[in-house]
């Protein structure tokens, strides 16, 4: 621990699944947890901040496989992009985790025999229903019209030799904790939930491993099981930080995590089963997970499958991420579900930032130089007007970190906006413009001008954790070269602005938006989107299910000579055999025109290697080389494939033609 440090603080997102269509959910989790990890190291806490992905899973596998990609590639991919995400929009992550890493890895396979050992962990069958979309296994009873109760989507049976978690031998245990520390589980209310829903009705054993799949963390002493999601998962928080490797030391330091933060649809799996797989580890619990609300727009959580995404680079680009981090934390309370419209992002950006803060900022500035040349006055006597605003200049340091430290990220941006409107109606009462007239109002005004420099110094620091890049803009206008005046402690008492600074006008912090003119403009990137509000209007629509929906929106149209490149050519198979220790591969021999090829294709679960050989297919001939499993794979088949039903079948020519033929 460093010297001056107040203590440690290890704070946490969940790690997310892979996603090829990053929106703005994802980001609205992160940006907190980045708000909260940059204000405890503005206080001075040796803050530690982990992030990362959880790249393992049937879902994965399929997808990879789909795109004729290694899982491994199709996650690199996606990693690449989410870190790209969080330098747009400025999450100061220490450490980025990734369930494919061998440090994380190792340390889930070492849990997982410690467990088993110790008769935590025993190996029995599973039988039950599973959804692939939501990677949930449901019993029948939890099935909802016999589809999956979290999506909504078609389930498949499942029996399975499997390893379980013995929950039920700690609830007694973590029942005890969660009533004896009300602030393990926040908000309140979703200890109630876990408690009355989950805990006290009675835990069943988890299933901890798969056989299904092999897209996963093998079970080291029974190696055709892999551990399943959520013991692999939720190891993340422990593993990043050397837990059971060569270097623990910041185990050591950081572990407990003072908070882990996760959306409300989690917030089961951290209060119950980490805590019991840490109390069978015998480690010490989080001190609090809080479950925030969800981002929605027209009513639903945003999600790819809906169809309701907001794409957070394209706001970013054209707004900038501190506009954007500001919005997603001002604009609702962070327990609670919001709802995500370009009305509300607009209004804002042009009520809070462009009027409020930004006119703010250059009035202040604008009359220095108007009246000082420059250079910032002293203070002078000081009035009851003076008084009031400085009074509550020096009240709002403290205000805003309790407000952080509960999690209450919009009312402390209110707080901090209480200050900026405070100052605009000073201006408007002391009336600067007439003071700067006389030689007696000269002396007033001095106080007046002093005590707004002050001001915006201290908003500045207060909204570094929450807008990263807008404090330096504000303070190269102060002409605040000190770094030492943008931190913490500076704002614990009013003054600390030097007489004499000179304050540099520049531009507009946030220039005002034409919200029709970009009301138009954000419709124009987002037909889709559009389309979907005007169908929600009518509604017959609104019942329907969303795999239904989906299919009713238009297509992205290509021209002819998109469409060219791809070649495709009629293929015969010639020989088929299952691919080593996979249970989705095919590995087949087509013989097109001239050439024979290798195909590696996942369908071993709709057709066996017998039925395959003599079909006549259709080969993408020039997709690049990919290896699965090992093997080169040539190309891909084309088939039409329901992933909701679980069906596929290849697409076949309507009677005798060559193989080479291209089709087109
Ligand atoms: N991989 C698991 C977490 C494992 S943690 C040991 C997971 N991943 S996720 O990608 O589905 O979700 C990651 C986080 O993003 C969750 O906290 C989830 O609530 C959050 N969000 C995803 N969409 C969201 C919104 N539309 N709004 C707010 N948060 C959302 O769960």
């Amino acid at each position: 621990m460093c010297d001056n440090c107040k203590g440690k603080f290890y704070v946490t997102t969940p790690i997310y699944y892979p996603s090829d269509n990053l929106h703005i959910g994802h980001a609205y989790c992160t940006t907190a947890t980045d708000t909260l990890a940059r204000f405890k190291r503005l206080q001075g806490y040796d803050t530690w901040f982990l992030t990362g992905l959880d790249e393992h899973g049937q879902k994965i596998e399929r997808k990879a496989a789909a795109k004729g990609v290694t899982p491994q590639a199709y996650v690199d991919e996606i990693c690449d992009a989410t870190k790209k995400l969080w330098q747009i929009m400025d999450v100061s992550y220490d450490d980025f985790i990734r369930t494919t890493e061998p440090r994380h890895q190792a340390v889930v396979q070492k849990i997982f025999k410690r467990l088993y050992d110790q008769g935590d962990i025993y190996k029995s069958e599973y039988e039950g229903w599973y959804c692939t979309p939501c990677e949930s296994f449901w019993t029948e009873r939890q099935l909802k019209d016999g589809k999956c109760p979290d999506c909504g989507r078609p389930v498949e049976k499942a029996h399975e030799e499997s390893y379980f978690l013995k929950l039920s031998k700690y609830a007694p245990r973590l029942i005890e904790h969660i009533k004896s520390h009300p602030e393990f589980i926040q908000p309140e209310s979703r200890a109630n939930e876990m408690l009355n829903n989950f805990l006290l009705p009675g835990l069943d054993d988890l299933c901890v491993s798969r056989t299904s799949f092999s897209w996963g963390v093998p079970v080291t002493f029974d190696p055709k099981h892999v551990v399943y999601v959520w013991v692999d998962a939720l190891s993340n928080y422990i593993s990043a930080l050397g837990y059971l490797s060569e270097d623990d030391s910041k185990f050591r330091k950081y572990w407990p995590a003072d908070v882990h933060i996760v959306g409300k649809e989690i917030v089961r799996f951290h209060t119950i089963i980490w805590p019991i797989i840490l109390m069978a580890l015998d480690l010490p619990l989080p001190k609090q997970v809080f479950g925030h609300g969800w981002l929605v727009m027209d009513g639903q959580k945003m999600s790819k499958s809906i169809g309701n995404v907001v794409d957070p680079v394209v706001l970013c680009d054209r707004y900038g991420s501190d506009a954007i981090r500001y919005f997603l934390l001002r604009e609702m309370p962070f327990g609670a579900d919001g709802n995500f419209t370009n009305e509300a992002l607009l209004a804002r950006i042009n009520s809070d930032l462009a009027n409020d803060l930004g006119n703010l900022v250059s009035r202040t500035v604008a009359m220095i130089e108007k009246y000082y040349g420059g250079a910032l006055p002293a203070m002078g006597e000081l009035e009851d007007a003076d008084r009031n605003v400085i009074a509550i200049a020096e009240a709002l340091p403290a205000k805003v970190d309790d407000l952080i430290t509960r999690m209450q990220f919009s009312s402390a941006l209110a707080e901090i906006w209480k200050l900026v409107g405070e100052c605009n109606r000073y201006i408007d009462l002391t009336q600067p413009w007439v003071l700067g007239k006389s030689e007696e109002g000269r002396a007033r005004l001095n106080t007046v001008m002093y005590v707004l420099a002050e001001c915006c110094r201290i908003v500045g620091v207060l909204i570094t954790p929450f807008m990263p890049k807008t404090p330096a803009r504000i303070f190269e206008q102060l002409g605040i070269a000190d770094g030492s005046l943008g931190a913490w402690d500076s704002v614990e008492k009013f003054g600390g602005m030097a007489p004499g600074t000179v304050v540099h006008k520049g531009a507009a912090l946030f220039p005002r938006i034409d919200i029709d003119k970009e009301m138009q403009a954000l419709a124009a990137l987002n037909p889709k989107k559009e389309e979907k509000a005007e169908k929600k209007e009518e509604p017959k629509q609104e019942s329907q299910p969303a795999a239904q929906q989906k299919a009713e929106e238009p297509e992205e149209l290509i021209d002819i000579d998109t469409f060219a490149k791809v070649k495709l050519k009629v293929a015969k198979v010639v020989a088929a055999e299952a691919v080593k220790k996979s249970n989705k591969l095919l590995k087949l021999t087509v013989k097109c025109g001239q050439e024979t090829r290798t195909v590696v294709s996942g369908i071993s679960t709709h057709y066996s290697p017998e039925e395959m050989v003599g079909k006549t297919v259709i080969l993408v001939a020039n997709l690049k080389p990919a290896k699965l499993k090992g093997i080169v794979s040539e190309g891909m088949l084309l088939a039409a494939a329901d992933d909701e039903k679980g069906t596929l079948r290849l697409l076949t020519v309507d009677g005798d033609i060559e193989d080479g033929t291209e089709v087109g």
